[in-house]
This record gives C-alpha cells, structure tokens and sequence, in this order.
C-alpha cells in the first residue's frame, strides 16, 4: 500500500456522481454550476447535502436569496456543457448552451438536457470554522427520472478533467443476520 498525501486523500473517494446545480437569484436570474461532493442524508423526508467551497459562488448567494434550487445528474449527452459551468465567466450559462425548462415544485429552473431532477427547498447552510466547505442541506420537493436513462450514461467525477461512467452491474449477498 503506497502511503497518500493528507491533501489528496479525501480525492480518494471517487469517482463521484456530477450533478449540475440550477438555481436562480431573486430577480429571477438562473444560474449554474458543476458538483460532486453530494450524498444522501434522509429518506424520510428525502433530503441531500452539497459540500460547496466556503467562499460566496453564486450558487450560494442564489440559494441564500431565493432558498431553492434543483439537482440535475449529469449524463453524457451534454456533459460538455454541464462542466464548462464551472467557469467563472460573464454569461456562463449562454455561453454553455444551457437552455432552461421551468420546474414543477420551485422557481429555480430545470436544464432542458436533464434526465434526472430532484428539485430542493433549502433546509440550512451549516458553516463551520472546522471544515473548509459549506454543508448545504435541502429537502426533495419533487424527482424526476427519463425511464429509458441507463447507468453508464451517468457521468461519474474521478479528479481534475478525468471522468468515468458506471461499468458493470454486479449483485452481492447481504447477511442482515
Ligand atoms: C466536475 C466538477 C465538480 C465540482 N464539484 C464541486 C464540489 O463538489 N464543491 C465545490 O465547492 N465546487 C465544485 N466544483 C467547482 C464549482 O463548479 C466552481 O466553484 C464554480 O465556479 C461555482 O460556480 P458558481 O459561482 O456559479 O456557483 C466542481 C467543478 C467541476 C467541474
């Protein structure tokens, strides 16, 4: 076993789902930017956290303002434009190609490429002077899947520009007993 440097050691669990999130300012203005430190924490209600770096992106001044986005699972098709959002560009979104359908249960809108959306209430935004992230936790208030979507067309995050999709489906035993 090779021993791994302490600043790269959290990159080692990956590779992570990307997912784009949509969400607007409160003049109605729609933003978007790429993540993958993103997990489940509830299942009744459902709820995700986001770790977003501590400094004011527009994600977070968006979910300030308007307490609201959307999580979109990024596949293949248009993973170009979904991780070209990262850029911290004027008019990003254009620029992107991203194009916007409006949402079922809250403001912050849908990309039209989306095949899997989960649309959030904010719950809270944790801050602590112990990690380097903010903690953004949100309710699902309405999921949305394409039937016909299969695995390996999910875009998985390994580090830097390297991405991975999901290969094999395998099934393992599990002794609750
Ligand atoms: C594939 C990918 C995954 C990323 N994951 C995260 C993440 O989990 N947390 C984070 O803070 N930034 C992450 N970033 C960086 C943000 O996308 C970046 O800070 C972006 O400029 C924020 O945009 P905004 O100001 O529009 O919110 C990721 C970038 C890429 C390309």
């Amino acid at each position: 076993m090779e021993t791994i440097p302490l600043a790269k050691s959290v990159g080692l669990l990956s590779p992570r789902i990307t997912i784009l999130v949509t969400t607007q300012n409160k003049e109605g203005k729609a933003n978007a930017a790429p993540y993958s430190w993103i997990a489940p924490i509830s299942f009744t209600p459902p709820m995700v956290y986001i770790g977003i770096q501590r400094r004011e992106t527009l994600t977070i001044k968006n979910m300030r303002e308007t307490k609201e986005f959307v999580v979109n699972v990024v596949t293949k098709e248009w993973a170009d434009k979904a991780i070209s959002c990262e850029a911290k560009i004027e008019n990003k979104i254009e620029k992107a190609g991203i194009s916007f359908r409006e949402s079922k249960k809250v403001k912050a809108p849908t990309p039209t490429d989306s095949r899997i959306a989960l649309e959030c209430k904010l719950h809270d935004i944790i801050e602590s002077d112990k990690v380097d992230h903010f903690i953004v936790v949100g309710e699902i208030v309405h999921a949305e899947k394409d039937s016909s979507l299969k695995n390996s067309e999910t875009v998985m995050h390994n580090s830097g520009p390297i991405f991975v999709s999901p290969g094999e489906e395998f099934e393992v035993e599990r002794k609750k007993k």
